[in-house]
């Protein structure tokens, strides 16, 4: 028989292409301390069923404990013949405690318990240690800056055209929102996520009447799923935490791409910090917002781990198949790309400069176009007729080559409709124009800062 943990009934050695091929240690050590964790609750679950001695239990507990140190100090030494992280860990248990003892820890469990047992704990983990923390980061900043600079103006668009002005807090905050939701999102993901495989063996069931209860309860899962066979083939929890990072990605890659934009010099609302900006090789004057282009490249890269992974998934039958193998290194990818990610923009928004002259400078009279329209609307003309009018007004003042809407006369305005009365002109007022829009949601200060205020709270 060979060296291979699974090796019994083998006489023929393994190609060792086909070992490499097959081998998923150089990336799935990641979850080393999930692993271990998990042989540390199932063996106190085989010590209550009288398979371990409280002695062996020890002992094994002792094992593992230096196993950790030795991961955590970077000293584990990988042996040519480990395959994954559950045969490395086991097959060093057996080292440092003894084969007798190491060899009871593995009965009626499957690697195919464990390792999904591991991936849900390690995926917990990472949600809370990491992407947690690190969106609420994001949030934060962009409800600080959102604070700050409330009195800021800027043109507001639809189809990249100038549409409305808004206040640059009100960008802020709608990010703030996207992200809020994410944040919310990933929180139910968790939920889902966090049930408890183990106990269910390779697919039929635990054949000692493992106490399954016990287990998901010593390693923090909030309940254990219902069937074995969907314990070891279920693997929705990763394609849905990747589907998550597909949609935060594709909110990041829209934020970049605003603020790429105004951070051109034909814009200029922006600059960027030196921090997270690069040069040209060539061309000296150049300052580059490489972060940002960054940020909206990435979310290919997520998507494709999405969709890769859901190829790979979609053919499998039930229940554990090799295939499955290959969840990890897109998760993985996945993972860390959008932690990243997040870190990067808040780096990004916490240290931009504002150009407030050449925001508010932007802001052109036929903007106000619908406030116009809205004046009239105040007079009682039903709104299909004052947009109609309102865009007379701004035909005209083209026309007549004028610098916008706010220099016609009173005389041409009430030559297009006489409804038109002197007050008209303080309709010409970006500041007003904001504040007008304090219906919850709107761009007006009072609404904004309840919206932030609103934000904050949803957040753990
Ligand atoms: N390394 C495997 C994986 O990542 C787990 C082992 C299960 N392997 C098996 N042949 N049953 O999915």
């Amino acid at each position: 028989s060979t060296q291979k943990l699974w090796g019994g009934r083998f006489t023929g050695e393994t190609d060792p292409l086909m070992h490499l091929y097959n081998a998923s240690l150089p990336y799935d050590y990641k979850m080393y301390k999930a692993d271990l964790e998990g042989t540390r609750v199932y063996t106190a679950g085989l010590q209550k069923l009288g398979l371990l001695t409280q002695a062996e239990l020890a002992k094994i507990h002792e094992g593992l404990a230096e196993i950790k140190q030795e991961w955590d100090a970077d000293k584990f030494i990988r042996h040519p013949n480990d395959e994954d992280i559950h045969t490395a860990n086991e097959r060093r248990l057996g080292e440092i405690i003894g084969r007798d003892i190491a060899g009871k820890v593995h009965t009626g469990r499957s690697r195919n318990d464990q390792v999904v047992t591991d991936l849900r704990i390690y995926c917990r983990d990472v949600v809370n240690d990491n992407l947690f923390p690190a969106l609420k980061g994001l949030v934060d900043v962009l409800i600080k800056r959102a604070k700050g600079e409330i009195n800021i103006l800027m043109p507001g668009y639809t189809h990249l055209q100038r549409a409305q002005p808004i206040r640059w807090s009100h960008w802020l905050s709608s990010y703030a929102t996207y992200f809020t939701e994410d944040y919310k999102r990933l929180d139910q993901i968790l939920h889902r996520l966090n049930q408890s495989p183990l106990g269910a063996g390779a697919l039929a069931g635990h054949p000692y009447g493992i106490d399954r209860e016990f287990l998901a309860e010593g390693l923090g899962f909030n309940s254990v799923i219902g069937n074995s066979m969907v314990a070891v083939s279920d693997r929705d929890f990763i394609v849905e935490l990747m589907f998550w990072g597909t949609l935060f990605m594709n909110h990041i890659s829209r934020f970049a791409e605003d603020l790429i934009i105004y951070c051109t010099a034909e814009f200029g609302f922006i600059q960027l910090s030196d921090a997270y900006s690069t040069g040209s090789s060539l061309m000296p004057q150049k300052k580059n917002a490489d972060s940002l282009e960054l940020l909206r490249g990435k979310s290919g890269r997520v998507f494709g781990d999405l969709t890769g992974f859901l190829m790979s998934l979609k053919g499998i039958p039930s229940t554990y198949d090799k295939d499955m193998q290959e969840d990890k290194e897109p998760l993985f990818d996945c993972l860390t790309t959008v932690e990243h990610s997040m870190l990067i923009a808040t780096g990004v928004i916490s240290t931009l400069t504002v150009k407030k002259e050449k925001m508010e400078a932007s802001l052109t009279m036929d903007m106000l176009a619908t406030d116009l329209a809205d004046y009239l609307v105040r007079k009682g003309v039903p709104f299909r007729e004052t947009h109609h009018i309102s865009g007379e007004c701004v035909a005209t003042a083209e026309k007549l080559g004028l610098d916008g809407i706010d220099k016609l006369t009173l005389e041409q305005y009430q030559k297009i409709d006489p409804r038109f009365a002197g007050d008209l002109f303080a309709t010409f007022n970006f500041e007003q124009s904001v504040e007008r829009r304090d219906a919850t949601g709107g761009t007006a200060k009072s609404a904004i800062l309840k919206q932030l205020d609103n934000l904050k709270s949803q957040l753990k």
